[in-house]
């Protein structure tokens, strides 16, 4: 990608200075033991394979590694190494590219912000889906009903999942519930006020939700739950609770509440990019005691 932006950014090296953070966050990531970091990231910059421009900052992808530069200021603000064991399998250059719709060379993976056409589907950033039609898994979508299905930011979609709205049901509370009307016998279509209609379906941040699972009209999804392989979610779903069958039920909360509300007030995947790089350390960790008191740390309580 060697086009104009790239020569704009390498046009202007003499501009690159870093921060004490941004140093120390080089030095370390990199498991640099040299003086002069900024006139080292300079000659990266200069014979990097890729340079892209991504919202507010560059992006220099180097044999070894990736240097995040604020393409306002020129700082450089951090590097990472660049991960060798999946190299085959990612395209850099797509990453951390929120509207890649491809983001996994040679997966049939789909970040799905990107894909979306209907105005009444809101995903946030990163949410993937395990196939490539994500608006095809949200069935009896019609804009007469005004329905809207949301989805937040960094949910994994596995395959087969299906969100069923609210076109999909019909009156019942008359004796029959054939709908006459669609199939142009005698009846007027009925008010939207007699339809049952259970609103928009909601869907926190950070869900996962295992393939094949249906999500009922109206069901809210709190943040970080999970939903099990082929459940049928009715009804809403508290923030990190694990939720299995049909119809799906809380087999366990994730954490203790006190976790669950430092997770929520934390909020991770609203932090920038380059955040969120240097805390997946933490989002991994497992001894959960620790991630508390880090979360609280950097919460400042
Ligand atoms: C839900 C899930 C994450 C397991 O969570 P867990 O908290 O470790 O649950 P456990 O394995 O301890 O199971 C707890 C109970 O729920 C049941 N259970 C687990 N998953 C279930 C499912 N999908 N449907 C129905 N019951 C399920 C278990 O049989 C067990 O029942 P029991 O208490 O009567 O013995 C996992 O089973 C699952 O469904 N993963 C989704 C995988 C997937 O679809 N991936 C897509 C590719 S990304």
């Amino acid at each position: 990608m060697n086009n104009s932006m790239n020569n704009e950014l390498q046009n202007n090296l003499d501009r690159l200075h870093t921060t004490e953070l941004g140093l120390s966050r080089i030095r370390k990531n990199l498991d640099l033991d040299i003086s002069d970091i900024v006139d080292w990231c300079k000659q990266k910059v200069l014979t990097a394979g890729e340079i892209f421009r991504q919202g507010k900052n560059w992006y220099a992808n180097c044999d070894d590694c990736v240097i995040t530069i604020n393409a306002h200021s020129y700082t450089i603000i951090t590097a990472h190494k660049r991960k060798h064991i999946a190299v085959d399998k990612v395209d850099m250059s797509a990453l951390p590219n929120p509207n890649a719709t491809h983001p996994v060379q040679g997966f049939p993976v789909t970040y799905v912000k990107p894909t979306i056409t209907r105005p009444n589907i809101i995903v946030g950033d990163f949410t993937y889906y395990s196939g490539e039609d994500f608006e095809s898994r949200v069935t009896h979508h019609y804009e007469y009903y005004g329905d809207k299905l949301i989805i937040g930011k960094f949910c994994q979609i596995a395959a087969e999942v299906e969100f069923i709205m609210n076109g999909a049901n019909h009156k019942m509370d008359g004796v029959s519930t054939f709908p006459f009307y669609i199939f142009a016998w005698e009846e007027d279509v009925p008010p939207l006020s007699d339809m049952p209609h259970k609103g928009d379906t909601i869907v926190g941040n950070d869900v996962w939700i295992g393939q094949n699972a249906v999500i009922l009209p109206g069901v809210h999804i709190g943040d970080g739950a999970i939903i099990g392989a082929s459940s049928v979610v009715g009804s809403n779903v508290d923030p990190y609770t694990i939720v299995v069958g049909n119809p799906a039920k809380a087999v366990r909360k994730r954490f203790d509440d006190e976790l669950i509300a430092l997770m929520q007030e934390f909020k991770w995947w609203d932090k920038g990019i380059d955040e969120i790089q240097d805390l997946i350390p933490l989002l991994h960790d497992n001894d959960l005691e620790h991630v508390k008191r880090e979360i609280e740390r950097r919460l400042e309580k």
